[in-house]
């Protein structure tokens, strides 16, 4: 983690490391040298046997208030288009084994509303604020807020949000089904999102896997396809340890179960 300019990583709790976007003075504004860090730090945390939950966190002002304005102003249609840009954003976080948790306080506006929906959990404080503000700036969302939004919350309330540029509080996106959970402030939001890491970090890893791996699937396929694929991943799992122990010490009422990882 010392070599990093723009995110400090952690181990908070056994088995989950923690990324924290760390560019103060510009509310954590996502750069290309940042996102770059960002990028190979959750490779490392993914190929890192030790770490089973991957948490992902901002300051208590801001998540991140978007993508970098100031480096991107000058942007032209050639280089956006040959570079595809953007598209490194979000290519690794989404294509992680492990579960991943975006814990959001303050701003999470643009491409920091964008990064906190690409996780697979999304905690926030009740007065976080959320925002795809890209139509004041002349453009709209490029990082997924378009689709992902949409998805979590509904077309009318999504078009709203794009359209105008308004900020929701984490309150309403909860209540909307984008965040999982809220928290009254920021310890609160960092304790609680440590200790879902730390859960889904003492259970068995493929079992971890395999069901954040069929989840996804269910914002790919349809329902049969869906049902079809989660059975198969179902079925596999007879062939690790981990359901031999699991089930064993149900059948034995041991409770301390011994996973084996
Ligand atoms: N890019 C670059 N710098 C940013 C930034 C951004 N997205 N957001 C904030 N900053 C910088 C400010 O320029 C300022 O720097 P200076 O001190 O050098 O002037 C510093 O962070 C603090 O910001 P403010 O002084 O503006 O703080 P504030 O409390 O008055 O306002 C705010 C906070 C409402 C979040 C405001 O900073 C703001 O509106 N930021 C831009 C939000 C935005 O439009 N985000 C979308 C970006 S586009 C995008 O993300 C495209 C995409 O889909 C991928």
């Amino acid at each position: 983690s010392q070599q990093y300019e723009n995110i400090i990583v952690e181990r908070p709790a056994d088995g989950v490391g923690q990324i924290t976007l760390h560019r103060p003075k510009a509310l954590n504004a996502l750069s290309t040298p940042l996102f770059k860090e960002l990028n190979d730090a959750l490779q490392n945390l993914d190929q890192d046997p030790s770490v089973r939950a991957i948490l992902l966190a901002g300051s208590e002002r801001a998540f991140a208030a978007g993508a970098d304005i100031k480096e991107m102003k000058g942007l032209t249609f050639s280089k956006a288009y040959s570079t595809n840009f953007i598209q490194l954003w979000s290519t690794t976080i989404t294509n992680l084994n492990k579960p991943t948790i975006a814990a959001v306080s303050g701003y999470a506006l643009g491409g920091g509303c964008e990064l906190a929906m690409m996780a697979d959990i999304l905690y926030c404080t009740t007065d976080a604020k959320f925002g795809q503000p890209e139509i004041k700036l002349g453009v709209i969302p490029g990082a997924g807020g378009s689709q992902r939004l949409t998805r979590a919350i509904g077309k009318s309330k999504s078009m709203e949000i794009i359209l105008t540029g308004k900020t929701f509080s984490g309150e309403d996106a909860e209540k909307w089904g984008l965040a999982a959970r809220t928290f009254s402030n920021f310890e609160e939001l960092m304790k609680g999102a440590t200790d879902t890491a730390g859960v889904i970090a003492g259970y068995p890893m493929l079992a971890v896997k395999a069901a954040k791996e069929v989840v996804n699937q269910s914002q790919e396929l349809s329902l049969s396809e869906g049902v079809k694929y989660e059975r198969r991943v179902f079925h596999a799992l007879f062939g690790s340890k981990d359901q031999k122990v699991g089930m064993d010490a149900f059948a034995n009422k041991v409770k301390d179960v011994k996973w084996t990882h």
